[in-house]
């Protein structure tokens, strides 16, 4: 069983969706372990602890730098033996602290195909560039914003007049049917 932690700073919706993909017969290989955020206010939180899954607040304005703060993310993660570390809407750019010791094993969910519409707001970005279609990418974290190794990506129709709303439903639908698959193919692997 390969363990997994989720790092997460806002509502959570991804790392809910892992968890109960553990629980319901769509993944075998993996197990959530642990979800740290970054903000205390972030409803995955919540999610967590409803879930019973351990769950900590790691606030970086307690760390003199990102390496401080990291080496504390290292340190909790080292303590469980996590293998696999799953971004899921966690709104920090990873430093080369955290980096180096997950490369390979450090992903990230993306709301738009990349390489098109990197950065915070891939879903309204493709939206207000009027495209007929965007997509969910799932990828390797490296040095860049959301630039390293595809690993799986798909895409989604924008409909003709289709409001943002909708199309954020549609993306984080993809988002949940994908992120435990490819979740699960990589522990396959591990
Ligand atoms: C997702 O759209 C993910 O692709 C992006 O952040 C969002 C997180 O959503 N990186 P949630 O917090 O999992 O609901």
């Amino acid at each position: 069983m390969v363990k997994v932690a989720v790092l997460a700073s806002g509502s959570g919706s991804n790392f809910e969706n892992l968890v109960l993909a553990t629980k319901d017969g769509r993944a075998s290989k993996f197990q959530i372990e642990l979800l740290i955020v970054d903000k205390g206010s972030a409803f995955a939180l919540e999610r967590a602890k409803k879930l019973g899954v351990e769950a900590l607040h790691i606030d970086p304005k307690g760390y003199v730098d990102k390496n401080a703060f990291e080496s504390k993310i290292i340190e909790i993660l080292e303590k469980k033996d996590i293998q696999l570390l799953a971004l899921a809407g966690y709104m920090r750019i990873v430093g080369e602290k955290l980096l180096n010791r997950y490369r390979g094993r450090l992903i990230n969910i993306h709301p738009a195909y990349l390489p098109e519409f990197p950065g915070k707001d891939g879903i309204g970005d493709a939206f207000k560039a009027g495209v007929k279609e965007t997509g969910v990418t799932i990828h390797f974290v490296d040095e860049g914003i959301d630039t390293g190794e595809i690993i799986y990506q798909e895409r989604v129709k924008i409909d003709e007049g289709m409001e943002l709303e909708a199309l954020k439903e549609r993306i984080h639908a993809v988002e949940h049917r994908i992120y435990p698959m490819v979740l699960e193919n990589l522990s396959e692997k591990n």
